[in-house]
């Protein structure tokens, strides 16, 4: 839209309170350790009755959930974990795979009601995959934020041998592991020291 002479600031729907904006944003950290807590399926199904209302394109929904919480699905994914990620993974009460389903676009006809997209994608693996790749890391960010606001931590993780658990976890071929998320109840303290945050100014424009 374009700005009148004397812009008149738009008149936001209530914002969160400081306290949810600081358990979400502002003082949210990283889990680096986390306590002995059993998380429930009651608990799981919340948070994915949260996340999935957050936009993806077309709808699409790609990402896929695989939720470790048992000390058997621990085991078979610590082959594939980083040496500094295999402790808090196994501590964790849950160890989210957030994965992306290559074929995804099969289910547009019915999530995406709006007109036929499906054959955008198909025969075109390029913009599949990057529909998939986006859309399904942004599910996985909004995970966290659902986790936040639902009272857990969340430490997600790159560093794990994707091919090791798509051979483990997904052996069909057709879901790909993206990241990894640690869900629990953090140890106090334990998160490394606060990075600084790049400024507005640093990483913004207003054109
Ligand atoms: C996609 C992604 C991958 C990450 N991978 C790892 C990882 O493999 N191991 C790890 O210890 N932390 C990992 N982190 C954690 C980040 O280092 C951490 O979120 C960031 O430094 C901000 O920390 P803070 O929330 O405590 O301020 C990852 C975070 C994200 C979002």
């Amino acid at each position: 839209m374009t700005q009148t002479a004397t812009p008149v600031a738009a008149a936001p729907k209530a914002t969160l309170n400081p306290e949810a904006l600081d358990q979400l944003f502002r003082t949210a950290r990283t889990a680096q350790a986390f306590e002995q807590v059993y998380v429930s399926d009651q608990q799981l199904h919340d948070l994915y009755n949260l996340l999935k209302f957050a936009p993806t394109a077309f709808n699409a929904q790609p990402a896929r959930f695989v939720f470790v919480r048992s000390a058997q699905a621990k085991e078979r994914l610590k082959p594939a974990l980083s040496a500094g990620n295999v402790d808090k993974s196994l501590a964790a009460s849950v160890t989210v795979i957030v994965a992306q389903d290559t074929r995804f676009f099969e289910h547009l006809p019915k999530q995406f009601p709006a007109y036929d997209a499906k054959p955008l994608f198909v025969g075109n693996a390029a913009l599949a995959e990057a529909t998939a790749f986006r859309n399904s890391s942004l599910q996985g960010a909004y995970l966290i934020l659902a986790a936040r606001s639902l009272g857990l931590d969340a430490g997600p993780q790159s560093g794990f041998d994707a091919e090791l658990v798509n051979k483990s976890f997904f052996p069909s071929g057709r879901y790909k592991a993206n990241f990894l998320i640690n869900l629990g109840v953090a140890k106090k303290g334990a998160h490394y020291v606060r990075g600084p945050r790049l400024a507005f100014d640093d990483v913004a424009e207003v054109l």
